[in-house]
Formats: C-alpha cells, sequence, structure tokens
C-alpha cells in the first residue's frame, strides 16, 4: 500500500447527514451529504476551486477569497468554502471576472512574499506557488519588487527555538490555518494573530518565541501551514521526500497511523496519516518528531558475549552469539530443570514478534515461563474486564468519545501520555461534554484553555477502590440503576450481592471521606454526573432524559495505570466494571469501559500470549482442547500449569532456581520496581539474553547482547489500546542485519525448535489460523482496509468497533465484590509522604527512546513535585536537590513547588535511570495480578547536598550493581545465593 505524498485536499470536513443533495457544478451533476461545502462537493466532482485559507481537516474560514465562485440567480462571488450546497444550485467556478478577482487576491500576497521559491524548503510543495500557478499570475504591482514599491514584512527575523520546526514570518500569507488547526485539532491554543491589518502575524504569544510558550510541538500548526512559514527542520536539511510508506506510531497505545516519507532509506519526516482511524491526521510530539532515536549513535548493531558480566562484551557474528545463547539455555536446562528458563516478550514490538517469543518459550524451553512488561502496567485491565465483561480489552474506539455526553478519566493523564486522544476528548468537551477527572494530582485536563472538569476528586494515592464504591453507593441508593439493562444483560445473583453491598453505610461517601480525603459532595456530584448527565442529576430528572432522548446520557471512563498499578488494582477495574453495567453504559458508542494503555503493543503482547497461564487469544493453558490446537500446529507437547511471572521469576532466581533468560525488548532494571530486588536477582542468573536497541541497564547483567530493530526496520502490526490492528511497514533495513522477528526464529531454531516464516506475513497466518478472534485477520484485509479492529472472524469479518453490544462476551455482565483493602504500604512518621508516578508528555517510558532525541529540551531531568506546604516544613525550595527514602531505597532528585499535587503527596516521572525512581518503589503487589504498586509509596523526603559526582554521572543503578558486584563471589558458588 504506497500512500501519495500529495493527498487530495477536499478543502471542508467531510459532512456526516443521511440527507443527500444534488447540484451542478460547472454543469456537472453531484450529489453530496447535507451541509457539504460547495468546495468540497466541487472536488467530489473532479473540479478543484482555487483556495488557501481553506483545508479539509479545518473548519472553513473564508478570509482568502481566492475560492470564490459563481451561483446562477445569486448577486455577487460567494467563497466556495464557506456556502453550503443547495439542491438544484448551479455553481461556476470558472469565469473571467473569477479569474481577475482571483489574480487580484494572489497579487496582493505576492506583494508581500520573499520570491525565492527555488531555494525555499517548500518548493515544489507550496500551495502558494500551486495558486499563483493556477490563477495565472504574471505582473505584481505592489510591495518591495512591484513597481508601486510598499511595505512588507521580508525582515522578520525567524524563530528556530523549536528544535523540530522553524517559524519565519517573511513567507506568512496570514491564513489563520495554523491558529485553527491549534485550536481545533490540537485543542491548545497556543497561537493568535496579533497585530490588525497589514500588520496582523502569527503570534505564540505576546513577543514569545514557540519554545518559551504554550505550544507542546505537536505539529499540527506545521501539517495545515500552506506555506514554508512553518516547516520541518528535516525538510529544511533534506529537501522534499520522494515516497512515503504508510506505517504505525512506536510509542503510545492510540496507535497513530503515519506516512513515513522518505528519501532512499532516510526519513525525511513522519506525517500522521489522515485515513488512520486512530488519529485522523493528528499526531503528538512524539511520533511527528521524536525518530531520531532510530538511527541514533548509541545503536548496537553487532552481537555481543561475554562469559561473566564482569568481563569485556566480546563482538561476534550473530551465528556465534545464537549459539552461544542456546547453548547456554539447554546447559542450564540439563543442570537445573526445564524450568530453570524463561522469557520476557516486549509491548514495543510487534504482535508477531511476541507470538514467536512466546512460542519459543513454551515449544522450544517446553514451559510456560513466559511474561511481558504488561505485567506492571496493564494485567489488571486484562484480569478486571475479563472478570466482569468477559474479554481483556476496552470496549470503544477512539471515536467513540465524539458521542460521549459525561467523561469519567480516572488515573489516567491523557495530555501527556495519550496526546492525540486527549485532543479528541477537549474537542467533545468544547462541544458540551462534561467531565470527572479522578487524580490525586491536578492533571492538565482538571483546567486548560475552553475546558475545566465539573469535578475533580483529588483522593489519596491507594484509595481507588473506596472511591469507585463510594460512586457506586450513590447510583445505586439514588435509583440511578439502569434497571431494564441490568436485568437484561447481566447476572442477577452478583448483581443483587453487588448492590447489597455498595448500599452499605460503610460504602457512602460520607463514610468514605475519611479514606479518600474526598467530600462526599463531590462524590455525589460526580456520580450522579456519570449516571444522569447533572451533577445534580436525581431519578426523575433522568427519567426526564430518557423520555426526551429515548436513551440515557452517554458516559464514558478512561483510566490509565493511575488505576491499575495498585495493590487494589484489578479490584478497581472491576469496581469500574460494575459502574459502567449498573449504569447501561457499556455495549454502545459514547460510553464504555476505556483502558489508555501506556506502550503501543501492551494490547496486543496481551493478545498474542505473553501470559505465563495463557496462550494466544487468552485461553488458559489448563484448558485442553487449545491446548491440542498448538501442540499439533507446533508438533510439541504443551505443559498444562502456568509458568512464572515476572516477579516470580525474580524471586526464582534468588532461591537459586532460575537460571537463564531471554528479555527482548524491556528494560527490567530500569522499569520494575525496587531496583535493588531485580539488580540481586539478574545477578544469581547464569545466562542473560538482551534483545535491544541500546545498552539498556539489564544489559549491564547480560551475557549475550542481540541487536533489536526499531519499528522503521521492519514489518508486523501493532495492537493499539482500542483493540484495533495497524500494519507496520519496513522503511529502511535493519541495522544489525536482522529485524527482530528473523533473530527470534534463529534463536528458536538453534534450540531445536522449528520455526520457518518466509515474513511476518506468514506468522500473522499462523496467529489468525489458531486464534478465534482473529480468524478474518490477514495483511491482505489490512492493506485494504487501513485498520481492523479484533475479534475480527466469520461473525465480525470487517472487525469489531464496539464490544458487548447485544451482550456481553461472557454471557451475562459479572458484578464483583469491590471490597477496599487498605495498602500495606503506610505512612508513618518516618516515612510521612505518598510518592505517586507519572510520565510527562515529551519522554516515553524509561526514556531509551525520546532521551535520544530532541525532546530531551522539554524534558531533561525527572523531578520531585512536591506542595508547598510540605516543602517549607522541609526547608525545600524550588530547584533544591532533596534526597528521597522509603522503605526500599533513596535517590536524589530536584525539587519542583506545585499546587498541582495535594499536600502529603509527592510526584516523579521515571524518564531517567539516574534519578531512579524504581529503586525507592517496593516490590508490593496488585493481589490478582502481581502488577507492581508504583502508585504508592511512602517516603521521606529532605534537602540534601547536590548530589554526588557517581549520581550526576549515571545514578544510582550504577552504584547498586557495583556494590552489589563487589559482593559477589565466583560464579561457581553462585547458587548458593540466599532466598529474599
Ligand atoms: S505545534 Fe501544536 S501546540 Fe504548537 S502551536 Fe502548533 S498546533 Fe499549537
Ligand atoms: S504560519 Fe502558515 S498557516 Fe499560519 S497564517 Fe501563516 S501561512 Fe497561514
Ligand atoms: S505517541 Fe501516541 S499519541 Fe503520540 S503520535 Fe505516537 S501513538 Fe500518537
Ligand atoms: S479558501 Fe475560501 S476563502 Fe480562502
Amino acid at each position: 500500500m504506497s500512500p501519495s505524498l500529495h493527498e487530495t485536499d477536499h478543502g471542508t470536513p467531510r459532512r456526516d447527514s443521511e440527507v443527500e443533495v444534488t447540484l451542478e457544478i460547472d454543469g456537472q451533476p453531484v450529489t453530496v451529504p447535507q451541509g457539504t461545502s460547495v468546495m468540497r462537493a466541487a472536488v467530489e466532482a473532479g473540479v478543484h476551486v482555487p483556495k488557501l485559507c481553506a483545508t479539509d481537516s479545518l473548519e472553513p474560514f473564508g478570509s482568502c477569497r481566492l475560492c470564490l465562485v459563481e451561483v446562477e440567480g445569486r448577486r455577487g462571488y460567494p467563497a466556495s468554502c464557506t456556502t453550503p450546497v443547495e439542491p438544484g444550485m448551479k455553481v461556476r467556478t470558472q469565469s473571467p471576472k473569477l479569474q481577475d478577482l482571483r489574480k487580484g487576491v494572489m497579487e496582493l500576497y505576492i506583494s508581500d512574499h520573499p520570491l525565492d521559491c527555488l531555494t525555499c524548503s517548500a518548493n515544489g510543495r507550496c500551495e502558494l506557488q500551486d495558486m499563483a500557478g493556477v490563477t495565472g499570475l504574471r505582473e505584481v504591482r505592489y510591495g518591495v519588487g512591484g513597481q508601486h514599491g510598499g511595505a512588507h514584512h521580508l525582515d522578520s527575523p525567524k524563530d528556530e527555538s523549536n528544535p523540530y520546526f522553524s517559524y519565519d514570518p517573511s513567507k506568512c500569507i496570514v491564513c489563520n490555518r495554523c491558529v485553527r488547526a491549534c485550536e481545533e485539532t490540537q485543542g491548545t491554543f497556543a497561537l493568535t494573530i496579533s497585530g490588525r491589518g497589514f500588520e496582523s502575524r502569527v503570534s505564540p504569544g505576546q513577543d514569545q518565541a514557540f519554545m518559551d510558550s504554550e505550544c507542546v510541538s505537536c505539529g499540527a500548526c506545521v501539517e495545515a501551514c500552506p506555506t514554508a512559514t512553518l516547516q520541518e527542520k528535516s525538510v529544511i536539511r533534506l529537501g522534499q521526500p520522494e515516497h512515503a510508506v504508510l506505517t504505525t506510531c512506536a510509542y503510545c497505545g492510540v496507535g497513530c497511523g503515519f506516512k513515513a516519507e522518505m528519501k532512499g532509506s532516510e526519513v525525511v519526516r513522519m506525517v500522521p496519516w489522515k485515513d488512520g482511524a486512530a488519529n485522523e491526521g493528528h499526531a503528538c510530539i512524539k511520533g511527528r518528531f521524536a525518530w531520531g532515536y532510530a538511527t541514533h549513535a548509541d545503536r548496537i548493531t553487532t552481537p555481543m558475549i561475554r562469559r561473566r558480566i564482569t568481563d569485556p562484551w566480546q563482538v561476534v557474528g550473530w551465528d556465534e552469539a545464537i549459539a552461544y545463547a542456546a547453548g547456554e539455555f539447554r546447559r542450564l536446562q540439563a543442570a537445573h530443570g526445564r524450568d530453570a528458563v524463561g522469557g520476557i516478550t516486549s509491548s514495543r514490538c510487534t504482535n508477531e514478534e511476541t507470538y514467536l517469543v512466546q512460542k519459543l518459550v513454551r515449544a522450544g524451553f517446553g514451559n510456560n515461563n513466559v511474561d511481558t512488561c504488561a505485567r506492571v502496567c496493564h494485567s489488571p485491565t486484562g484480569y478486571g474486564l475479563k472478570q466482569t465483561l468477559g474479554e481483556s480489552a476496552g470496549t470503544q474506539t477512539f471515536r467513540s468519545v465524539a458521542q460521549a455526553d459525561v467523561v469519567v478519566v480516572m488515573g489516567a493523564n491523557p495530555t501527556d501520555g495519550h496526546p492525540v486522544f486527549a485532543s479528541r476528548l477537549k474537542r467533545r468537551l468544547r462541544e458540551g461534554a462534561q467531565l470527572v477527572v479522578i487524580d490525586p494530582r491536578r492533571i492538565d485536563l482538571v483546567k486548560s484553555p475552553h475546558v475545566q472538569a465539573a469535578e475533580h476528586l483529588a483522593l489519596r494515592p491507594g484509595t481507588n477502590v473506596a472511591m469507585v464504591t463510594a460512586l457506586a453507593h450513590v447510583v445505586v441508593t439514588e435509583g440511578l440503576v439502569d434497571e431494564a439493562y441490568v436485568a437484561q444483560r447481566c447476572d442477577d445473583k452478583s448483581f443483587r450481592e453487588w448492590r447489597a453491598f455498595v448500599a452499605r453505610p460503610e460504602n457512602a461517601p460520607e463514610a468514605t471521606e475519611a479514606v479518600t480525603g474526598v467530600p462526599a459532595a463531590a462524590v455525589r456530584a460526580a456520580a450522579r454526573l456519570y449516571a444522569t448527565g447533572r451533577s445534580d442529576g436525581t431519578a426523575a430528572t433522568l427519567a426526564d432524559f430518557v423520555a426526551r432522548h429515548g436513551r440515557r446520557p452517554n458516559a464514558a471512563i478512561y483510566y490509565g495505570l493511575g488505576v491499575t498499578e495498585h495493590s487494589q488494582g484489578s479490584t478497581t477495574v472491576m469496581g469500574i466494571a460494575n459502574l459502567a453495567m449498573a449504569t447501561g453504559n457499556v455495549g454502545r458508542e459514547g460510553v464504555g469501559v476505556n483502558p489508555l494503555r501506556g506502550q503501543n503493543n501492551v494490547q496486543g503482547s496481551c493478545d498474542m500470549g505473553s501470559f505465563p497461564h495463557e496462550l494466544p487469544g487468552y485461553r488458559h493453558v489448563s484448558d485442553a482442547t487449545t491446548r491440542a490446537l498448538f501442540e499439533e500446529a507446533w508438533q510439541v507437547t504443551l505443559q498444562p500449569e502456568p509458568g512464572l511471572r515476572i516477579p516470580n521469576m525474580f524471586d526464582a532466581a534468588l532461591a537459586g532456581r532460575f537460571k537463564g533468560l531471554y528479555c527482548q525488548g524491556e528494560d527490567i532494571v530500569q522499569s520494575d520496581p525496587n531496583t535493588q530486588h531485580v539488580a540481586a536477582a539478574l545477578m544469581a542468573m547464569e545466562c542473560i539474553v538482551v534483545q535491544d536497541l541500546f545498552l539498556n541497564e539489564t544489559a549491564r547483567y547480560a551475557h549475550v547482547f542481540l541487536p533489536g530493530s526499531s519499528f522503521l526496520e521492519k514489518d508486523g502490526t501493532f495492537t493499539n489500546a482500542e483493540r484495533r490492528i495497524s500494519r507496520v511497514r519496513k522503511v529502511m533495513p535493519p541495522k544489525a542485519g536482522l529485524a527482530d522477528w528473523e533473530v527470534t526464529v534463529k534463536l528458536a531454531n538453534a534450540l531445536g525448535c522449528p520455526m520457518d516464516y518466509a515474513s511476518p506475513r506468514a506468522v500473522m497466518d499462523e496467529i489468525a489460523r489458531l486464534t478465534p478472534s482473529f480468524h478474518g485477520v490477514s495483511y491482505d484485509k489490512l492493506d485494504r482496509l487501513g485498520s481492523l479492529q479484533w475479534p475480527c472472524n466469520e461473525a465480525a469479518p470487517e472487525g469489531t468497533p464496539t464490544m458487548h453490544v447485544d451482550h456481553f462476551v461472557r454471557g451475562k455482565g459479572r458484578f464483583i465484590i469491590t471490597q477496599y483493602i487498605a495498602t500495606d504500604e503506610k505512612v508513618t512518621r518516618r516515612f510521612p509522604l505518598i510518592l505517586t508516578t507519572g510520565r510527562t508528555l515529551s519522554q516515553y517510558n524509561v526514556g531509551a527512546q525520546t532521551r535520544r532525541t530532541e525532546n530531551l529540551r522539554w524534558h531533561a531531568e525527572d523531578r520531585l513535585e512536591i506542595h508547598p506546604h510540605d516543602a517549607e516544613e522541609r526547608g525545600i525550595r524550588d530547584g533544591d536537590w532533596v534526597g528521597v527514602a522509603s522503605r526500599a531505597g533513596e535517590t536524589v532528585l530536584r525539587a519542583t513547588l506545585t499546587d498541582r499535587v495535594q499536600p502529603g503527596v509527592v510526584y516523579t516521572t521515571f524518564h531517567f535511570p539516574e534519578s531512579g525512581a524504581n529503586v525507592i518503589t517496593t516490590d508490593n503487589s496488585d493481589w490478582a495480578t502481581n502488577c507492581p504498586e508504583y502508585k504508592v509509596t511512602a517516603v521521606q523526603v529532605m534537602p540534601v547536598m547536590q548530589p554526588s559526582e557517581w549520581q550526576q554521572d549515571y545514578g544510582r543503578f550504577r552504584a547498586v550493581q557495583d556494590a552489589l558486584l563487589a559482593q559477589r563471589r565466583p560464579r561457581e558458588r553462585d547458587e548458593a545465593v540466599p532466598a529474599k
């Protein structure tokens, strides 16, 4: 599927209407939906009316007057972009008068333009240049070069402050497209037109440079600009691309579609794909600009081995590295038993790659010791939604939020973590939907331009279960349950038990206030809003709404790691599902239960059987029928018992029972909690194989390093948070010669586990054959449709946008009691503050990719956010170095004083190894899934002097490892490492 570099611009957005209108344009009949502009109808008829201020991603503005047309029976020359079609209309787009008018407009534009077209970076792709040609402009009488001379802006200084794009006001035609893109598409409102008349110019704030403004560098304005005024610096440096390849962003779980615009095998720019269903032509700073890591000098492109982790690395060929790794795994199994080795799949790798790694473990190692980094983020989602609704996945498309009347965002920070979804959400909020934010911290969505949450429930970290149960209490006791829905679709016994449980007085908001810290009135208002669409809603107002609209208000819940990464993460997920079922908010557009997945392929890695207890498609390994299917296909005998989860692997390693690990694309030393524990476990193993782009922190403990391939270097698929499967396409050869899937195939074959795939397409064919929810998935179909949401099979050949439409996947929806149990992680006099963690817009996860890009300019270090009261008590000023100590460890960061966090709570990100957020997190975890309790760590914070040299020079991890290495005895005595 080769997209065009020059896609058709229809001028104005598509209108969806069941009413069709037929008109005539230049004598040709054309039929379009009601509300369509004359300009767009003309394009449908194959006629391109000249335009400058219009583009089909933005509402028409009508400022340039280039698109004038004649309409039979009407006086004057209406602008075709702002004129809607009418039945029987007869439109003329060409006439001598229209040509004169357009030439006049163009002459004025060109009179204040540098006319350096030959050396301009937009040469060949400039709409102003195109329009000069289309209108037949031959003479310019005004401006600096014209016969009359005149004022101009040609000396206006450029703004080069943004590392990714430049702003050259001398080329600006003040079409306002950038301003509207920032407002309508991105929702940041960073740009204005300052000055009046001839003086008007685009401005990112009063006398501000882009980097000092509110701009979040999403690139929407750059994409909208018809000239070289706003231009990617990569295009300025490399020139215009010559071909494009469609692919999918490798950062977050939104899964934006992109056109990689290329020159040979060099990326010139990444352009958000207009037809990408997840993003519809929008992007964020990471996917749009932060792809330079793929060619960063730090990439390791040759395999390496070493016998001991204290030895220097030895560069070897692929065959030697693979043979060494396979030999070590087999040696360890011979010496310590079949279960002494395992593997970790990556939520950043493709579906095909994770499928192959779990197959290697189950069929090659002969055990089920496979787990994935989803263990530490969304494993409670998988468990909780499976138990209640019957499927381990979100229920909606992102587009569905456009139909929501009320949106609850819980434990998520979409503007930073899922920015393109946040833009959709903000658009819906500007249209009038109401918002409830449940988060300990005042995230941007609580109050930002044209967005104000109706309620912000700033609960104490660790009290989510008490909060969702209190919300349910209000729904149940105030008569707001959707009785008909529940009676028809849910399990009656579980509902009755749940109803009785949540109605108990101890679950009332007035009772839970002491636990959550949130005033009961706010909780009641939020629950009423969710259930009725009004903060003061009652059963009567709800009945009135239903009578008027024929349905209840659409209320959707979106949640993130602030829900899952707790000791009761799974319980909260089930509580959210309970709430949605009780109010009838599952099974149609605009509602649902929607986990916002952190990494690009978290959903996919879980779908592909990366958990130790599940084969692909979430089928338990104890299920003999499923096992028989895979045994037949793989020609092996599979184990019926679940294998080890990641934390169990660490414990088994420290107990001397687990000796070898194949870790693809995850930096467990940086991302998993309690670094000291992880480091000790890794040091107790004898063969660690790390496959990654960079020599990451885990590689410090590795014996074999296999170079990884970036998403630009391989074919495959990712599955986003909407269950949307999208193609990843190779745009350049793998830097190390092999794509990740090829490396796994080689390793499997070396282990005597035959794998013979010609390409990732063949792997997907096997997945589709063996997985009911993927039966209808193929690369051909993905190429044809662009993307597919699973389940995709005989019952839904083109996929399933909304789940649980007529009934729940499990049959009857099951309510589950959500008893609040306080975490063991208590504040004490020694550790009086609660630390919670999150991410920021410009960095991603452990930062391995984004730290190797210009995104460092926005976020160059992790900082500790602390409330001014807590800071004052401790004598801490903004920017001071502070020591953060927990029961697990200590680290040093700089402080930021802010009332975004409440007193008693501190917050940090975890993007930099030197700040070591996970040195202080504990190994407490979710009761059902072992997902770590990252979001609640009791800490003390004290001012310290500057961090020592060692900490500045790469921090805590090295010290931890070096200390452990110093105590390390010879390898042959490692078996004696005591259990923790
Ligand atoms: S890059 Fe995005 S946020 Fe910044 S000004 Fe442009 S549209 Fe607005
Ligand atoms: S910067 Fe570009 S998009 Fe914005 S007003 Fe100027 S020409 Fe139009
Ligand atoms: S990081 Fe997420 S929101 Fe940003 S471009 Fe990539 S997929 Fe889209
Ligand atoms: S394109 Fe219609 S007025 Fe500018």
